[in-house]
């Protein structure tokens, strides 16, 4: 039994049973790095209260310095019967600076409260990672929308032509609520920025450490304001997986997108062979798997926000062994981004887009019916008016097979004497998309303010 954390009150260790449920190396080892440097933290915080010499500080952060160094080359690996990253850390540097000195690092600290800072170090560093990523995502919509800022698409509402828009418009909206998800990274870091080291199992500690100097250390604004709830509490960690949940759900409605205007049906886009895949039986496929599996791991990363909500609720004051159940499913969250986003932005930035098939679409299905409506409003027609004369036009048109701008002046005049032929004027897709020049709308004009607004705001996060 020796070795283990707590031998001494336990007359046998381990069965082999629970050493296999209870063991969290393989996935936390990856907070190796941030648990050296609580340890360094640790230690000087231990020095200044007068727990280790000079002399043994010095030894101590020489020895976390070896430690780091022999973790990062592999040469210190888990072993078997280690339960965490923290026990595994800690006797490997018993192994480095020998049990006398090394036996003190543990003083006025428990895994409680290391656990729920180093979990918080590693969400820092991978928000700040992500949104990195994010703004190369964002950066990639803005170029391919000022390479096109003239082409115009058709706007949609219920998959069904709406009204023509700017193409630039419909991919800045991707931009703008992408945005937003780095808002979300942004201010998430200011609620993270906390360190719950000091605060024990849960109830503090007796030996006078500074936790503020510890924090400090670490990087972090400010210890936790309250022991049980700085070791306990994980709603940091449920709100980052949220974060990323909305990152993969923002993608998933590009990538939905990208599947559908890449089929022959629609054909408003080629993918770059460099990002997309064939068939290993249908040698004519190109598919557009990047977008597919952003999709898919949309879904996951749903999953993953859950399956953690699921974990704490109802959960009892203070830490329970529950809560280590909340690192593989951020760790896979952060891990599904880091490697989505690249290739997704990849997509984005080489696409073609078939800007005249896209034009040539963009007055069909009547889209420009509300031009005619808000037309007839400008001659005061009362808008209830104007819609009745703007449907029976429609329905006209379709009820002949013709386009709108092709029914003849007689036909409009029986429809309405409201409706001169002057009412052609309006019937074009440019027209229509100039026309809408209010805040926020389609015209070009508009659009080419928002490029660098968006700019700006992805500047100042
Ligand atoms: N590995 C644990 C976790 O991830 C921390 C260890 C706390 N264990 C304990 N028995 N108090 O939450």
């Amino acid at each position: 039994n020796e070795g283990s954390l707590w031998g001494a009150r336990f007359a046998s260790g381990p069965s082999p049973e629970l050493q296999a449920l209870s063991k969290s190396t393989h996935f936390d080892w990856q907070l190796a790095p941030y648990d050296i440097a609580g340890s360094r933290a640790h230690a000087r915080a231990l020095s200044a209260a007068g727990y280790l010499d000079a002399d043994e500080l010095a030894a101590m952060l020489a020895g976390l310095d070896t430690l780091e160094s022999r973790v990062a080359s592999g040469e210190i690996v888990a072993a078997h019967t280690d339960e965490d990253v923290h026990g595994a850390l800690e006797s490997a540097l018993i192994g480095i600076v020998g049990a006398e000195l090394g036996g003190k690092l543990r003083a006025g600290r428990s895994r409680n409260d290391q656990i729920a800072t180093l979990v918080r170090l590693y969400l820092k560093d991978h928000a700040a990672n992500i949104g990195q990523l994010l703004v190369h995502l964002i950066d990639a919509l803005a170029s391919q929308a000022d390479a096109h800022r003239t082409a115009i698409m058709p706007g949609r509402t219920h998959l069904q032509h709406a009204q023509p828009v700017l193409l630039a418009h419909h991919l800045l909206a991707h931009g703008w609520a992408l945005s937003r998800d780095l808002d979300r990274l942004v201010d998430w870091t200011r609620r993270a920025d906390v360190s719950p080291y000091g605060g024990g199992a849960l109830a503090g500690s007796t030996l006078g450490l500074d936790a503020a100097s510890v924090a400090r250390d670490l990087g972090l604004a400010a210890p936790s304001e309250n022991s049980i709830d700085g070791t306990a509490s994980r709603d940091v960690v449920a709100e980052f997986a949220f974060v990323t949940a909305m990152i993969g759900i923002d993608l998933s409605r590009i990538a939905e997108e990208i599947i559908l205007w890449n089929t022959r049906e629609f054909g408003f886009v080629t993918l770059h062979d460099g990002y997309s895949t064939g068939s290993s039986i249908m040698p004519q496929k190109k598919n557009p798997d990047i977008a597919e599996l952003a999709r898919g791991k949309s879904g996951r990363l749903i999953g993953n926000l859950t399956g953690l909500l699921a974990t704490l609720k109802a959960l009892p004051l203070a830490y329970n062994r529950d809560l280590q159940e909340d690192k593989e499913p951020v760790f896979d969250s952060v891990e599904t981004l880091e490697v989505l986003l690249p290739a997704f932005t990849g997509m984005i930035a080489t696409l073609t887009f078939h800007t005249e098939r896209m034009a040539a679409l963009a007055p069909a299905g009547f889209s420009l019916a509300t031009d005619v409506a808000e037309w007839l409003v400008k001659r005061h027609v009362p808008f209830r008016d104007a819609h009745e004369i703007t449907g029976a036009l429609v329905r006209h048109a379709e009820e002949h097979s013709i386009e709108l701008d092709e029914v003849d002046d007689a036909a409009l005049a029986s429809i309405s004497p409201h409706l001169t032929p002057e009412v052609r004027e309006v019937l074009t897709v440019e027209g229509s998309v100039a026309s809408r020049d209010g805040v926020s709308g389609t015209a070009p004009d508009r659009v080419a303010e928002q490029f660098s607004k968006l700019a700006d705001r992805v500047r100042h996060l």
